[in-house]
């Protein structure tokens, strides 16, 4: 049996990477559908090279007719239209922050806590992480089952693609403009993106950190442990497509190298490349369409009595985002919960 199935922010950057992937993964679909604003009404997006869809309007979109809904608009569409489509009976993953932290509404990494999922129809809804914080959930879990993770500390390098087309397009236009010896004014960024990098991702909160870096500690200790302090730093980089982390981690227990290079090397949906001495690293060009999730240069941190330091890497587009949602959607399958 198959579902049907509805992307909504189908058009955007994410949206989609949803439509290819759930054509890449074979995801059981008998019937789908592209849903943005009325602005692409009547555009056309491609689901595989061989079907072409045709945009339709959230604001008039009947999710009676869909079992499953997508979600990829931002917050404020999230939280008006997935509590419809939910109502409408259709189960919503989304991949906006509106839902995350709502306790009734499960927040998953199907390798790292599939069990969650059972709650689900509390609101039939299932949030996605944070990019940032799927990938490096990602490289903690299997190092958590060793040692008992008690203290991470990170500093991310986003790429622009995490703030959707026009952020990308925003680099593209002012990164030309330099070698035209033009000026282009910031417009999605803060500050110029190109040939900078800058520490402001989302807004600032009362205590002086991001939201984004809010994110990666509350949804962090939502999927993986409530014990588990996160200190973040996130910086958005001149890259497209591809996060990168410096994570460095605190264990409650002793941790042998080798065995943290086993537990992540046997991890699915993590690969180890990890050869310095052959120059052997991930960088984020190099994971760029990629489902997993990559780790560098782990190492042992001598300041403090358990540590160890390490280089995560993943697609934000596909692992940090939409392949993670399509995951959880083949996750509720293989359950049995749809
Ligand atoms: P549209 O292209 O019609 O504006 P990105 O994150 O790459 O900027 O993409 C955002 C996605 O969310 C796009 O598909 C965009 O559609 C969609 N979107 C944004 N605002 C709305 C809205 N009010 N209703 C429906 N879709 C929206």
């Amino acid at each position: 049996m198959g579902y049907r199935v509805a992307v909504v922010g189908a058009t955007g950057a994410v949206g989609n990477e949803m439509l290819q992937i759930l054509h890449e993964t074979d995801f059981p679909v008998d019937e789908i559908h592209a849903v943005a604003s009325e602005r692409s009404v009547g555009k056309e997006v491609s689901f595989g090279e061989e079907i072409t869809l045709k945009v339709q309007n959230l604001a008039d979109f009947d999710f009676s007719k869909v079992d499953l809904a997508l979600f990829s608009a931002g917050a404020s569409v999230s939280a008006e239209y997935a509590p419809k489509a939910a109502a409408a009976g259709c189960v919503v993953i989304d991949n906006s922050s509106q839902w995350r932290m709502d306790p009734e509404v499960p927040l998953v990494v199907p390798e790292v806590n599939p069990e969650a999922l059972h709650g689900f129809r509390a609101k039939n809804i299932i949030a996605n992480p944070n990019c940032s914080t799927i990938q490096m959930v990602m490289a903690l879990k299997p190092l958590h089952d060793l040692a008992r993770v008690k203290r991470v500390v990170v500093a991310t390098y986003q790429s622009v693609s995490g703030a959707g087309h026009r952020a990308m397009e925003e680099l593209f236009e002012q990164t030309r403009a330099k070698f035209l010896q033009q000026e282009r004014e910031p417009k999605v960024f803060p500050k110029p993106i190109a040939f900078n990098v800058i520490p402001h991702i989302d807004r600032f909160l009362e205590d002086d950190f991001t939201k984004e870096e809010w994110k990666m500690r509350v949804e962090t200790r939502k999927i993986l442990d409530p014990e588990i302090d996160v200190v973040a730093t996130c910086v958005r980089v001149p890259v497209f497509v591809g996060h990168s982390e410096a994570v460095f981690v605190e264990f409650h227990e002793p941790i042998d190298i080798d065995d943290a290079r086993n537990a992540l090397y046997n991890f699915p949906g993590v690969r180890v490349i990890d050869r310095p001495d052959r120059g052997e690293y991930v960088t984020p060009i190099e994971c760029v369409r990629e489902y997993d999730v990559f780790v560098s240069r782990i190492r042992v941190v001598p300041t403090v009595p358990f540590g160890l330091a390490m280089w995560v890497v993943a697609d934000n587009l596909r692992k940090g985002a939409a392949l993670n949602a399509v995951q959880i959607a083949h996750k509720l399958v293989e359950m049995g919960l749809i």
